[in-house]
């Protein structure tokens, strides 16, 4: 991978920023028809291995499902960073193995899960299918609330089913260690975990906000085996450049990547791994929307609208990318929504334009809704929400008007959480109490209307380790942050100059 390059191309005049919840672009009026198609009620739900009265087993898939295939127009390439052309596979081959770059660039529909891989999900897939009933009750709405919960995995969140694949394709090419950063700790955590399965050395870099906010993360990492550093860091040359500019930056994803993807770019035995926003890893999450379908089909309950928390994207497109292949068929038509902190809105008030996954320009150029390469958000407590961009493939699907996007401030969101944790008991993890807090939004509209909506929302996680977060909260000492549109003028200003 090349190091740091600057482009002096002209720029394009950017795109013009979108509003909260804006549908745009053909197939939104998909969106706006009555939900007449539903999903056939089978027979009985089968009463394996329930979990709750309301969550319904099923199968672990045996594929995961690329998008890509079914989409009208495909998705504009991701450039290589000093030619400008559309990046070849032997570009990627330094940070990635064999199996990973061919399906980050695959056309097929369905993608074989290895053997290996599903009989280390069964630790814990499938994951339940919970109605929200006493959630429902609390909210006196006459929605019907349901949460496909992934915090049942070892790690706590769906990350997990995406680490565990990427190691074992590592693994499998022999690969002796891997590097990766992390915001919550969550996909540090579950690299760490899928690393310490396959005998792989895992070394993360944490962002400092988190590091310093959840030193339980850091241990889990360290008791799987990993080692961690604060990022930014002084081990690398991307991490002396912020600390000499800001000596207590409290880091980003974009610089943690950075940092990451230079150790493995300066180290042929070393490989990167990546928790969200590239289409293997979206591909990865699928199983969680694939099982879904079926959990929501045995109930015989069709979804109205579908909700998931957005940081790169993965858990969102996990959940979301087979329902919008129900719907392309025509069989069901929810509206897909997806939820932004205010303090991060790549999606509502990015551009969609080509830019750099990292602080550094380390990376292949990725045209996607981005606030710039160098945008530091501010420290919000959802440390797995505070990246730049958004995975081009859903900024490509939100561009196609397939989906719409909402941003709400923290203290919404964990307002939502505890009356979440108070009906429901589980405790989130503070990135998606933004999908609940949308989700709660939701059923308060449907008790003004008296309409009885479906709503579908990922619990990506639980917050057992984020507690300072809801201490904050409980004693009145949250804030919320956002910023000031010059902050991302600046930011933007410094995304490359394309033609
Ligand atoms: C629990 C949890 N949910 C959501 C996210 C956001 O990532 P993504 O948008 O890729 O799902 C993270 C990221 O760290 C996370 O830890």
């Amino acid at each position: 991978m090349s190091q740091s390059l600057h482009l002096s191309l002209n720029r394009t005049p950017n795109a013009s920023f979108k509003g909260e919840g804006k549908k745009h672009g053909f197939l939104s009026s998909l969106n706006g028809k009555p939900n007449h198609m539903k999903f056939p009620l089978q027979d009985k739900p089968k009463a394996t291995m329930s979990v709750s009265p309301h969550a319904a087993p099923t199968e672990i898939p045996t594929h995961w499902y690329n998008i890509i295939a079914d989409l009208p127009i495909k998705p504009p390439p991701q450039l290589h960073p000093k030619t400008l052309e559309p990046l070849q596979p032997q570009d990627l081959s330094h940070l990635f193995p064999d199996e990973l770059i061919k399906q980050e660039t695959s056309n097929e529909r369905l993608i074989v899960i290895p053997d290996e891989v599903v009989d280390i999900y069964r630790l814990w897939r499938p994951t339940p299918l919970i109605r929200a009933k006493r959630l429902e009750k609390l909210l006196d709405t006459p929605a019907r609330i349901y949460y496909k919960y992934e915090g049942v995995s070892p790690a706590g969140s769906h990350k997990p089913n995406t680490a565990v694949p990427q190691v074992w394709f590592n693994a499998q090419q022999g690969v002796k260690n891997i590097v990766t950063e992390t915001g919550a700790g969550q996909w540090g955590c579950s690299l760490a975990f899928a690393s310490s399965l396959f005998g792989v050395n895992c070394e993360v870099w944490q962002v400092r906000a988190s590091y310093d906010q959840k030193p339980y993360r850091k241990l889990m990492m360290q008791t799987w085996g990993a080692k961690v550093h604060p990022s930014p860091s002084n081990i690398t040359e991307s991490g002396r450049r912020i600390l000499n500019m800001d000596p207590s930056s409290p880091g980003s994803l974009g610089i943690a990547i950075s940092e990451a993807v230079e150790i493995a770019a300066n180290n042929e035995d070393t490989k990167y791994c990546l928790g969200s926003v590239l289409n293997h890893v979206l591909l990865h999450q699928t199983v969680i929307g694939e099982e879904c379908i079926k959990q929501m089909e045995a109930l015989g309950e069709t979804p109205d609208v579908i909700i998931g928390c957005t940081g790169g994207g993965s858990n969102f497109a996990g959940l979301c990318f087979p329902f919008i292949r129900e719907k392309l068929k025509g069989k069901i038509n929810p509206l897909i929504r997806a939820v932004e902190p205010t303090a991060c809105p790549s999606l509502t008030r990015g551009v969609y334009a080509y830019d750099y996954g990292d602080t550094a320009q380390l990376t292949p150029l990725m045209k996607m809704h981005t606030l710039g390469h160098d945008f530091i958000p501010d420290p919000i407590h959802s440390g797995g929400l505070r990246y730049h961009g958004m995975a081009p493939l859903i900024s490509h699907i939100y561009e196609l008007g397939m989906m719409e996007a909402i941003a709400i401030p923290q203290i919404e969101c964990f307002q939502g959480a505890i009356q979440f944790a108070r009906s429901e008991g589980l405790i989130p993890a503070p990135e998606p109490t933004h999908a609940i807090a949308a989700a709660i939004r939701e059923a308060l509209h449907c008790k003004e209307s008296g309409e009885s909506k479906v709503i579908l929302t990922a619990m990506c996680g639980h917050g057992h380790f984020d507690l300072p977060a809801y201490e904050k909260y409980l004693q009145g000492a949250m804030v919320d942050l956002s910023f000031s549109e010059d902050k991302m003028q600046a930011s933007l200003a410094n995304i490359p100059h394309m033609s």
